[in-house]
């Protein structure tokens, strides 16, 4: 048996049955495998394998589960068999190990398992994480074909995880649409299976890549399971009649199988798991901590407030518009600029230009250059949008390369958004995406650049190659993922954002990659409020950009106040993008005084620890951030506005969390005692002028209670 230790938790697998397996014995708080499983069963399989009921980690077909396998593999003679000998049992040899009550190893972080099967040579070793210092168990596996024959992977996951469900599953996940995305939802399954992904060689904005378990009974504690793939992919859940809920989480292989040559080898995206005792808030809080380990020392940097010109001037990019929107904003105390679509040449609308990013000299008669340094010189950072994996029939780029975009030969192409998409696995199409970037940063003082991608990918085919040599969606990813890296190694000091018509490129993977992401196209308050709050339920702040905007809303236009719109996208990174150009002279000055006041709190926000508060079907509907003495509280009102201070009325309270009941908390000249906010809640009132706050309280050292 090994175990595998996160901050709180443990991950606990032993080898099971004749050494075909590894399974599941414990998944929870530190200490939790010491006592029998739960997962452990007792009685026959009736009509089942022992596949099929024990918490199997990573299931091949050779096991014949009929509840369905992790990995299929079709050998070189059409078999489809692949079953497991263990070979090895590896605990990380760069982690401090240690012996425990039962288990036989502790690995501080990791375990590597090795499997082969003898038949086809096919290795594989299944790989366990913990990443340092948060309580995610990342897993994945790598594959490698030591036999003489090709092999076919025609499923291709890269964990299972098994939940104890004694009284059935709630599952609970985000979905959306463009304008929509992060909608929380759930399911309660007591029996049968639950699937959510993506089959459009992007993330998509239908579903996010996470779902989480409860017991239906229990909403304590709570295990989540995310992916980090950019491509397509699938995360199923099964219940059984014995009150076990498998989660399986991979790549969707939607193109068909993916071929593994003799002596190739093939490393699965990374599945990543999760465990709170506190429910989805606390599995929240469990995603935020990863993600900022994700980031790492970028985590560190201050993602800019940024003004960005999309929804002020759309495709009529002018210097001279762009420049006297940049003079309100340097007003406003915005720290970058950036110009969205629009800039390039043959750009005047949406149905042509992609692929060609060369500044339109129409509109930048003094040169590009030279705007770059009139907007530099107004004291902002420089950004710039591109969408570097697309291209218009009608661009320059399409004449000459007809061949770079995802085709099946002879056959009609789809158009979305009048755009094709590029092949990005082939070596000539990343050359020239990397090419163009490198061109751009090198040529220009840019600090900022807003990677968008603006339509999903449908047709399955390369000219004048056979599918069956391609794996189309994994070529596409890893390429995306090098130039990311790239552009992180060559170029460390710009900020980039990950875009796809809003929150349609968001995952694990983009997490480690971007520093900022947008979540949504759609920035009307009461709209976005509830995309945010989504949004927070699997991703961190620092990663949420946000702007302020004069937009209406799409499913819900009650009006809200400024003040609203600028709390709501403090909530995470903030920015403005709006026409500011017809602001009045008071909007503008309460417009630099919210900004001022974001730029005192942003540490706070960023990197403190959230408690989402009531949610936004509620007249109570908050976010906590704490870090070390200091308490952010971001506050809206979302319900109707008439009336309020006419009658006699209670303010609404937010209770808190994570305080020091004894200790005193200071906001202005009110002093609360830690359990006072915690049991009655921090007092709000409402009036139609009134309806959102920014309250920051301090621990005070001074009249302590105690
Ligand atoms: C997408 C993005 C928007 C904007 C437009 C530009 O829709 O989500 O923010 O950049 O493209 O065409």
């Amino acid at each position: 048996m090994w175990s595998i230790a996160g901050a709180h938790t443990e991950y606990t697998v032993a080898v099971g049955e004749s050494g075909q397996w590894l399974e599941l014995v414990g998944w929870g708080p530190r200490g939790v495998s010491v006592g029998p499983s739960p997962l452990a069963f007792h009685g026959r399989p009736q009509y089942l394998t022992r596949g099929d009921v024990a918490a199997v980690e990573y299931a091949t077909d050779g096991l014949r589960p009929f509840l369905g396998a992790d990995l299929v593999v079709t050998a070189g003679d059409g078999t489809r068999s692949a079953s497991w000998t263990l070979a090895e049992v590896v605990a990380d040899p760069d982690a401090d190990l240690h012996a425990d009550l039962r288990a036989d190893v502790v690995a501080d972080h990791g375990l590597r398992a090795t499997f082969v099967d003898e038949v086809t040579g096919l290795r594989c070793v299944q790989c366990y994480r913990f990443a340092p210092g948060t309580d995610v168990v990342e897993r994945w596996v790598e594959l490698h074909n030591g036999g003489a024959a090709m092999l076919r992977l025609e499923s291709l996951g890269s964990a299972g995880f098994s939940v104890p469900t004694p009284h059935g599953a709630r599952l609970s996940y985000l979905c959306g649409q463009w304008s929509q995305e992060f909608t929380p939802a759930s399911v309660e399954l007591g029996r049968g299976r639950f699937e959510i992904g993506s089959s459009q060689g992007v993330t998509g904005h239908q579903f996010a890549p996470y779902l989480a378990v409860n017991d239906q009974r229990d909403p304590g504690p709570t295990w989540g399971v995310g992916l980090a793939w950019t491509g397509s992919w699938r995360i199923a859940a099964d219940t059984d009649a014995a009150g076990l809920t498998r989660v399986r989480a991979g790549r969707a292989l939607t193109d068909g199988p993916v071929p593994l040559a003799p002596g190739e080898s093939l490393t699965t995206p990374v599945a990543a798991g999760a465990y709170s005792a506190e429910g989805l808030d606390g599995l929240a809080r469990a995603w935020h901590c990863y993600e900022r380990q994700l980031a790492g020392e970028r985590l560190e940097r201050i993602r800019p407030v940024v003004y960005n010109s999309w929804e002020a001037t759309s495709f009529d990019v002018t210097a001279a518009g762009q420049l006297a929107l940049a003079d309100a904003a340097a007003e406003l105390g915005v720290e970058t600029f950036v110009v969205d679509d629009g800039w390039f040449v043959g750009r005047p609308d949406d149905h042509s230009g992609l692929g060609d990013w060369t500044p339109d000299p129409a509109k930048f008669p003094d040169g590009f250059g030279a705007f770059v340094r009139q907007i530099r010189a107004k004291g902002l950072d420089f950004g710039l949008w591109v969408e570097p994996e697309m291209v218009n029939p009608r661009s320059a780029l399409y004449a000459a390369h007809p061949d770079w975009v995802y085709r099946v030969d002879g056959r009609p192409m789809t158009t979305i958004r009048h755009q094709y998409l590029l092949d990005l696995g082939r070596d000539d199409v990343y050359s020239f995406v990397l090419g163009t970037l490198d061109g751009l940063l090198r040529a220009y003082p840019i600090g900022y650049l807003k990677w968008d991608f603006n339509r999903p990918r449908s047709e399955p085919g390369r000219p004048g190659t056979a599918p069956a040599d391609l794996d189309l969606d994994g070529a596409h990813v890893r390429n995306l993922y090098r130039i990311l890296e790239h552009l992180r190694r060559e170029h460390p000091a710009v900020t980039v954002e990950g875009c796809a018509a809003g929150g349609g490129r968001v995952d694990l993977a983009m997490a480690a990659r971007a520093d900022v992401v947008w979540p949504s196209d759609n920035t009307a308050p009461l709209d976005r409020l509830r995309i945010q709050y989504g949004f927070l339920a699997a991703h961190a702040p620092h990663l949420m950009s946000s702007w302020v905007t004069d937009a209406r809303g799409l499913f819900d236009d009650r009006p809200r106040s400024a003040a609203f719109r600028f709390v709501l996208a403090s909530a995470g990174v903030l920015g403005i993008g709006a026409d500011i150009t017809r602001w009045d002279a008071a909007t503008r000055k309460l417009a630099a005084s919210w900004v001022a006041r974001y730029k005192q709190v942003r540490d706070v926000i960023t990197r403190g620890e959230v408690h989402r508060i009531g949610d936004p079907s509620q007249p109570r509907c908050a976010v906590q951030y704490t870090l070390g003495d200091r308490i952010v509280v971001l506050a809206w009102h979302t319900g109707a506005l008439d009336g309020l201070g006419h009658l006699p009325a209670r303010d609404i309270r937010l209770p808190l969390h994570g305080l020091d009941p004894a200790a005193r908390y200071r906001h202005g000249d009110t002093v609360y005692s830690g359990s006072h906010l915690t049991a009655v809640g921090l007092p709000v009132r409402w009036t139609a002028e009134h309806d959102a706050d920014l309250i920051e309280l301090t621990r005070s050292t001074e009249n302590d209670g105690r």
